[in-house]
């Protein structure tokens, strides 16, 4: 179970999330909305403690993390896995060596073992067999599941995906859902995943959360949030603009925050 309480983060003067609480419940799978800026990426962030957050706490599975040595976070950072916006792999590996990135770093199994791992990760996000491609010779959208694969290979019990669908063709996306979906119901890992999709995410979801300036504006079951009345939630899952383009969310009905 992940419980964050109060979480504050701030970059000088821009306030990105403010005293924002949110508990995910083991084996669920809670989908993050909101606009481009809102702070889902910070806050993904903070859980694994990229990013150490001003204040507030946040707790896996009873352990308060904000405030771990980064000696101990790392034993709680071998059960959470991210899937990163951008993929975030390292251009001088190839694909196969990615994957295995922190199997190789921080397990003791066998390189036969790891092989295999490997193989079968590539084989779950259907990309069997590209081992030896470099990361310049791969596609966006492969550049996300490859990332996916390295995360599945550790086998954690926490996956954070920061936008899985972004950028990848429509069935490709479906596939990635249903794989959210089946690792949630069949080893009961506890996900959080940040979409602009809101197909994905009703599809996805046992709960959606909804950031706006730094806070969650409403909470629900993927029905309740199709079927909601909040003016800010239902303009965001409609996608109406109601004035220019704006940077972040400075306007929202045409009103400056
Ligand atoms: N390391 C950092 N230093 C300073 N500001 C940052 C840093 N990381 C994020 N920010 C700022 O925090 C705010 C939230 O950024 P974040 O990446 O969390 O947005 P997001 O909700 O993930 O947006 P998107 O949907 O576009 O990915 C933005 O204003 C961004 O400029
Ligand atoms: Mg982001």
């Amino acid at each position: 179970m992940i419980e964050i309480t109060n979480l504050s983060q701030a970059f000088e003067d821009n306030i990105v999330l403010s005293n924002l609480t949110l508990t995910v419940q083991e084996g669920q799978t809670t989908v993050i909305i909101g606009r481009s800026g809102a702070g889902k990426s910070v806050f993904l962030k903070c859980i694994v403690g990229i990013l150490r957050p001003d204040s507030g706490s946040i707790k896996i599975n009873g352990v308060e993390v904000t405030t771990l040595p980064e000696k101990e976070y790392n034993k709680i950072r071998k059960d959470i896995g991210m899937v990163f916006q951008g993929g975030a792999l390292f251009d001088s590996l190839n694909v196969g060596e990615n994957v295995s990135f922190f199997l190789d770093e921080f397990s003791n199994l066998d390189a036969s073992v790891i092989k295999a791992k490997v193989s079968d990760s590539l084989a779950l996000v259907g990309l069997k067999g590209i081992e030896k491609m470099m990361t310049a010779q791969l596609s966006g959208g492969m550049k996300k599941r490859v990332s996916l694969a390295r995360v599945l290979c550790m086998e954690p019990r926490i996956i954070l995906y920061d936008e899985p669908t972004t950028g990848v063709d429509p069935i490709t996306a479906d596939a990635i859902n249903n794989l959210i979906v089946e690792l949630s119901h069949k080893l009961k890992v506890t996900s959080i995943v940040v979409t602009h999709d809101m197909n994905s995410a009703y599809k996805i979801a046992d709960s959606i959360a909804m950031f706006y300036h730094g806070q969650i504006i409403a909470q629900g079951t993927p029905d309740e949030i199709r079927q909601t009345n909040h003016p800010i939630v239902k303009q965001f899952i409609h996608g109406e603009a109601h004035g220019p383009i704006t940077d972040g969310e400075q306007l929202v009905f045409g009103h400056a925050k």
